[in-house]
């Protein structure tokens, strides 16, 4: 499976902080924002990486991540040159995936759970990764019953569930056929959350329930809320390592 991490889109919700840089390279505590999602797909045994970013900014991810050398991974670079949605920025990975599986991680999401397994056991369809949140209106919200997932809708005025989609997305190769088939929505965006339905209507879509902390880090709270969130669990470590 190969890894592709979306780090396009405007960042106009962080204005003026992404007035001379990229939202993924903002600090999140102790590292710029894109290490987390980078380091969750490296600790996932994932070992070829296509990055997505915008235009302006794209020689600093280089110069931060170069090759990708010094991590022992491969790390390849992809402009989509403007902001027409997540789906239309993962279209742009697929020459480079080829028929492999991609995992597709959000650059402004940070993960404290292990995704190895489910990679490692990944073979067809699709999956999505959900947590219980107090504010579902601003996310992808799944419906669910039992093992199913009945629907997602992107940020709806009533909820169906508190149960937020995060962005983490495993799917086979045919997402590229998929995307290809998606008209821009009401904010003139591709989006992820028709993909995710494509699988959903094919019965193809698989989900389970987080366990760990998980934030986006895309507003002034949740850049905030992502940090501490961060600052805590390196304590924690501490404190664990200092009574070992
Ligand atoms: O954080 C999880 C949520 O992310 C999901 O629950 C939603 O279903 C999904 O649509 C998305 O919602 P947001 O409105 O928060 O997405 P945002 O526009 O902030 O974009 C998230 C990341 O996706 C961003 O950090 C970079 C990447 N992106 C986004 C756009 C619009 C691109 O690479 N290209 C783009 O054109």
């Amino acid at each position: 499976m190969k890894g592709v991490i979306l780090a396009g889109g405007t960042g106009s919700r962080l204005y003026p902080l992404t007035k001379v840089t990229n939202k993924h390279l903002l600090p999140v505590y102790d590292k710029p924002m894109i290490c987390y999602p980078l380091e969750k797909l490296i600790g996932a045994g994932i070992e070829e990486i296509m990055i997505v970013s915008g235009r302006g900014h794209v020689g600093h991810f280089l110069e931060l991540l170069g090759s990708g050398s010094e991590l022992g991974v491969s790390i390849t670079y992809e402009i989509q040159e403007g902001a027409g949605g997540i789906a239309e920025a993962l279209g742009l990975a697929r020459k480079w995936a080829g028929t492999d599986s991609v995992a597709v991680v959000l650059g402004d999401n940070i993960f404290e759970d292990d995704f190895r397994e489910d990679i490692e056991s990944f073979d067809r369809g699709a999956k999505v990764f959900l947590k219980e949140v107090p504010d579902p209106q601003r996310f992808g919200v799944a419906e669910v019953n039992g093992s199913r997932i009945l629907s997602i809708e992107e940020k709806p005025q009533a909820p169906k569930s508190n149960l937020a989609v995060t962005g983490l997305y495993l799917y086979d190769a045919r997402v590229f056929e998929i995307i290809r088939t998606l008209k821009p929505s009401g904010r003139g965006e591709l989006e992820i959350t028709d993909v995710n339905n494509a699988y959903v209507r094919n019965g193809e879509m698989q989900y389970s329930v987080l366990s760990g902390f998980w934030s986006d880090a895309g507003t002034f709270d949740s850049l905030m809320r992502a940090s501490v969130m961060v600052q805590r669990y390196r304590m924690k470590q501490a404190e664990s390592a200092e009574r070992q």
